[in-house]
């Protein structure tokens, strides 16, 4: 049995990879990257490395040769630069008969989701299940991980999270658990075909994450709901674009165009992305990591954010 990691090198894949090792023999193990050499802890290990990138779709039939399970972990642009990266990835699956692809979608995933990114993993999930190649799709809920690194030390800064989010309410999932399940879902069996939505263990609206945010950072917090209007304001005074002007990269302190950040919250107040489930725990037999259990294992990382961001100022 050949599993292979697409985009091995970033925080998802490496872990993925980690994990993998600790039940795959290395000769089992297929890592690609853009950059392979940055993986080259995992080739001392007996892992074979391959380039591939979903932009050089000539790079793909050697990436994927020979493979009989894949994790195929979506790329970080947005809009239709991550569709061609996604439609060649996919179009080279085809080619190289890969025996089943299990793929890190998104919480809510659907063509018709208002968040962009939503839309562009449903259109993902299209695609792949018009290839007819055995899939499982792994709908991550939002990490957790993203809100005690970047959102909570921001928030304890400025004192305020102002958002267009409203009430609505959201599963937030540890990366880590997700990392778990496409582990679980890629050396187990039974999983072909299947839809997985990957929450933590409740549902919490921003103004609730904004309380614990509080709570576990030591310091106020205002929660200032919005409208999508003076949030696209507050993005237009970082210098943040709107939209991407073809392929990127984009300019500016965020790496996202506003309106991707922006339908997001849009999706999120709307109900799009209150979903709930067990799937975690069905696929690793443990209940899922909370948002107060990722906050007390990043504490000390958010206050080293927080005094960094206020040393920069
Ligand atoms: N659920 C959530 O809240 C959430 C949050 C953040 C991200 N995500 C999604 O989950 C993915 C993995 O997250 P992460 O935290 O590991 O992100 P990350 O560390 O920023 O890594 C970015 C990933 O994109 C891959 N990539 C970028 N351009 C590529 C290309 N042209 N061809 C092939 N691969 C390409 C990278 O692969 P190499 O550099 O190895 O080539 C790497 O795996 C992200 O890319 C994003 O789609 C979800």
């Amino acid at each position: 049995m050949k599993i292979l990691v697409t985009g091995a090198s970033g925080q998802f894949g490496r872990r993925a990879a980690e994990r993998l090792l600790e039940i795959l023999e290395p000769g089992e193990l297929v890592l690609v990257s853009r950059r392979p050499e940055s993986l080259a802890d995992f080739a001392r290990r007996g892992v074979e490395v391959r380039a591939g990138d979903f932009d050089q779709p000539h790079s793909l039939d050697s990436a994927f040769a020979g493979i009989d399970r894949l994790l195929l972990i979506s790329t970080d642009s947005v809009g239709a630069k991550r569709r061609r990266q996604h439609g060649n990835a996919i179009a080279a699956l085809k080619r190289t008969g890969v025996g089943h692809v299990v793929y890190t979608s998104f919480i809510g995933a659907s063509v018709d989701n208002p968040a962009i990114s939503a839309s562009e993993h449903g259109a993902t999930e299209a695609l792949l299940r018009a290839t007819g190649i055995p899939c499982t799709f792994l709908r991550d809920s939002q990490y957790s991980e993203a809100i005690a690194q970047f959102v909570a030390p921001d928030a304890l800064l400025t004192g305020r999270w102002m958002t267009a989010t409203g009430e609505g309410q959201i599963g937030l999932v540890s990366r880590e658990d997700c990392v778990a399940c496409a582990v679980a879902v890629l050396t187990g069996s039974g999983h072909e075909n299947k839809v997985y939505n990957l929450t933590g263990p409740e549902l919490l609206s921003y103004r609730q994450c904004a309380q614990l945010t509080a709570e576990y950072g030591g310091g106020p917090v205002e929660y200032i709901p919005c409208s999508e209007e003076q949030k696209y304001a507050f993005f237009d005074a970082l210098g943040v674009p709107r939209k991407i002007e073809g392929d990127g990269p984009i300019a500016g302190p965020i790496p996202w165009p506003s309106e991707e950040m922006v339908s997001f919250e849009r999706a999120l107040r709307e109900g799009y992305f209150a979903v709930l489930s067990d799937d975690v725990k069905t696929l690793i037999g443990r209940p899922p990591i909370s948002l107060r259990q990722i906050f007390e294992q990043y504490s000390a990382t958010i206050q080293a954010a927080v005094a960094a961001q206020s040393a920069a100022r």
